[in-house]
């Protein structure tokens, strides 16, 4: 595959999207829904209008709270097979454990890549902290495909603390990209990715733009946390909660925040799989002979259980 050697770039208020710009295909209102013990979502996809964005699978936003003591709920003890959970904090902490022994604490800033592959039981809840005291929450949790030929390998972590994690900063301070996955400006990622992954997130000052190059081949979306802003060729709006999704018409991902507000972004981006998809609620494979395999499996315990 070809992989873009321009870096991105900046721009002021003045300039536009320009001719190398990806159109908008559509722009996706979230739902608002609840996971696990029954804490909040925002979910743009999957929906009745957008089932996946290959090779993503799932967005849900854990929308910024503030949480009373005893409030805080997680998701306890459930299975995962057949492609990988990415949970982005930015405000408090989840405890993570799991049935290969794993265990770890991620806060704000901080990223874990899980690659379920052929299964493991986790459990991802509030430190005791924010059950007992409550206080602040705010993340993200992306379901990312694995092809069908890695569904059945061992699972695996990456636990990337924040300060591991590439930031670019304009000299002006109008432009800040966290480079989770992917590349963008002279940062790349530290992250291993199973198939080309772009993910990103951006933080632009009222009037700020960014271009930001990603494959034609890869499908790519915006999904705004916070603000107001304008996307792709069009330069069409688009606020909290919202996603847009770009054609594969060209080549840029182009954002611009309003002149009044500071837009807060998550740019996903990667090469489709092209692949059968058979979902069931945990278990994601290529066919449904493979998805009750991998309820037997969880059911007769060969998914493990977390000590
Ligand atoms: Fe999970």
């Amino acid at each position: 595959m070809r992989l873009s050697s321009r870096k991105g770039e900046i721009m002021n208020s003045t300039n536009k999207s320009n001719k190398r710009s990806r159109t908008v295909k559509g722009i996706i209102t979230s739902i608002a829904t609840r996971e696990g013990a029954g804490f909040a979502v925002r979910r743009p996809f999957p929906t009745q209008s957008l089932s996946l964005v290959d090779p993503f699978l799932l967005l849900d936003h854990m929308e910024p709270v503030t949480l009373a003591p005893g409030a805080a709920k997680g998701a306890p003890d459930h299975p995962h097979r057949g492609f990988e959970t990415v949970t982005y904090m930015l405000e408090g902490h989840f405890v993570h454990k799991d049935s290969a022994g794993n265990s770890g604490t991620i806060g704000p800033g901080d990223v874990q890549w899980m690659t379920a592959g052929q299964g493991v039981v986790h459990s991802e809840m509030p430190d005791e902290e924010l059950l007992d005291n409550g206080g602040r929450l705010h993340g993200f949790q992306i379901w990312v495909n694995l092809p069908a030929k890695d569904k059945m390998m061992p699972p695996r972590y990456q636990d990337i603390p924040s300060a591991n994690i590439p930031i670019y900063e304009s000299a002006d301070r109008k432009v800040w990209v966290k480079v989770i996955a992917g590349k963008s400006m002279d940062k790349e990622a530290v992250i291993d990715t199973r198939t080309p992954i772009t993910f990103l997130h951006v933080r632009l000052q009222p009037g700020a733009s960014l271009s930001q190059p990603i494959p034609p081949q890869y499908n790519a979306f915006a999904y705004v946390v916070e603000g107001k802003g304008y996307f792709g060729k069009e330069t069409l709006p688009a606020s909290t909660d919202q996603l847009v999704l770009f054609g594969n018409d060209a080549e840029d991902v182009f954002l611009q925040a309003s002149d009044y507000e500071p837009l807060s972004v998550l740019i996903l981006a990667g090469l489709p799989l092209d692949e059968p998809v058979a979902r069931y609620g945990p278990f994601v494979m290529n066919t449904q002979n493979e998805i009750v395999q991998a309820l037997k499996d969880y059911q007769s315990g060969r998914m493990g259980v977390i000590n």
